[in-house]
């Protein structure tokens, strides 16, 4: 299955002269998808997670088939505000502008081990900030992973964790 047949490559979005890859496509085709997600869990499983993260809102659609696939249970990074509960949350710096994601403060028992996934990583902020905010609700992070990686963008050499992704753009 050659997944990247399955990833539309759409001019000008969000802005002029950026290329936007969209998993749409790939989500709408079940056996492309089902290939995906089987070939993600591979990849992650040598790293022994205990549990899954996932970052809103694309990485929830990653997280949770594959919690499912790998019999664990998964864990919402949010955007700001969302989460009931006591929360404890992070600020990242965009290109332009900052973000905010949050996660519930008792939603990781200190030391468990937790892989966190996104669908796409193109310069690492999200994910690198995801992995801060797991951290500091005491998980071990063995791992990060992406549907997709953007290579140009040099995202990975953010991360001070292993890094799997199955697609990656090298423009
Ligand atoms: C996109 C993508 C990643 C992030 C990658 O999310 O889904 O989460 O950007 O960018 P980075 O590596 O430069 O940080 P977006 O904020 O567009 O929102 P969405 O997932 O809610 O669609
Ligand atoms: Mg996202």
């Amino acid at each position: 299955m050659d997944l990247k047949a399955h990833i539309r490559g759409i001019a000008d979005f969000p802005k002029p002269g950026i290329l936007f890859y969209d998993i749409s496509t790939l989500l709408a085709h079940a056996a492309a998808w089902r290939a995906a997600v089987s070939r993600l869990a591979a990849l992650i499983r040598p790293y022994e997670p205990e549990l899954l993260a996932g970052i809103e809102s694309r990485g929830f659609l990653v997280a949770a088939p594959l919690a499912l696939e790998l019999g664990l249970g998964f864990v919402m990074l949010r955007k700001p505000r969302k989460l009931p509960g006591e929360t404890i949350g992070l600020d990242y710096a965009l290109e332009y502008g900052s973000d905010r994601i949050e996660m519930q403060a008792d939603a990781v028992a200190a030391g468990k081990r937790v892989v966190l996934l996104d669908d796409l990583l193109a310069t690492g902020g999200t994910m690198a900030a995801g992995v801060s905010l797991l951290r500091q609700a005491g998980a071990v992070v063995p791992a990060t992973a992406a549907l997709i990686e953007l290579s140009f963008l040099g995202g990975r050499q953010r991360l001070d964790t292993p890094f799997e992704s199955l697609v990656a753009y090298e423009s």
